[in-house]
């Protein structure tokens, strides 16, 4: 019997529980599962490719199917460079269907032999997102439970400075202004 070889692809920006639980659901139905990272010249992203694939590749150590890869182009094409059958997306909410719905129809289109298979994280996840997480951890806002622990330390990690930076600026402007002196005609 053949395997079957699914990618899990996106950007990780950064991992949250949301995909890890998606990742562990994906494990125990493909025999391999490629979470691929999409290298995006167009976005700035919070987290290098190489550290979102570093963070990934930790979280995921103890998964034998699961590898970890990073991708440009399309979606469709890395599929077939690694033997993949299967995109695996999660669903969360029913927000998240119509835009979905147009990807895997776009990449049925361009490939119809790669099925698409949609998977709901656990509904503790159901309104977790990688964006949500960055606004909350950069205004500063509790996002323990939300990623693995080693995402919350990089999280603290590279915006520690920004916060200092932040505090600084503030203090600065309690500060009483300093009077300058008149200054004398020439
Ligand atoms: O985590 P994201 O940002 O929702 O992932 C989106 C992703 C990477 C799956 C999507 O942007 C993608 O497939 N990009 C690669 C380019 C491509 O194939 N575009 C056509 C998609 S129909």
């Amino acid at each position: 019997m053949h395997k079957v070889i699914a990618i899990y692809p996106g950007s990780f920006d950064p991992p949250t529980n949301g995909h890890l639980d998606l990742i562990q659901r994906g494990s125990r139905i493909f025999d391999e599962l490629v979470v691929a990272i999409l290298r995006n010249p167009e976005k700035a992203p919070l987290f290098s490719v190489t550290e979102r694939a570093a963070m990934l590749e930790t979280l995921t150590k103890d998964y034998a199917n699961v590898r970890v890869d990073t991708f440009d182009g399309l979606t469709v094409d890395y599929a077939v460079k690694v033997n993949a059958t299967c995109v695996l997306r999660g669903i969360r909410a029913v927000s998240d269907y119509e835009y979905e719905l147009q990807m895997a129809l776009m990449n049925r289109k361009l490939r119809p032999d790669l099925e698409t298979v949609f998977m709901m994280p656990a509904d503790k996840y159901s309104y977790l997102s990688s964006r949500l997480v960055r606004e909350v951890a950069q205004l500063g806002g509790s996002i323990q439970g939300l990623v693995p622990e080693l995402v919350d330390q990089s999280l603290h990690a590279r915006l520690d400075p920004a916060y200092k930076l932040r505090d600084l600026v503030v203090e600065e402007a309690k500060l009483p202004k300093r009077k300058s002196k008149p200054r004398k005609k020439s």
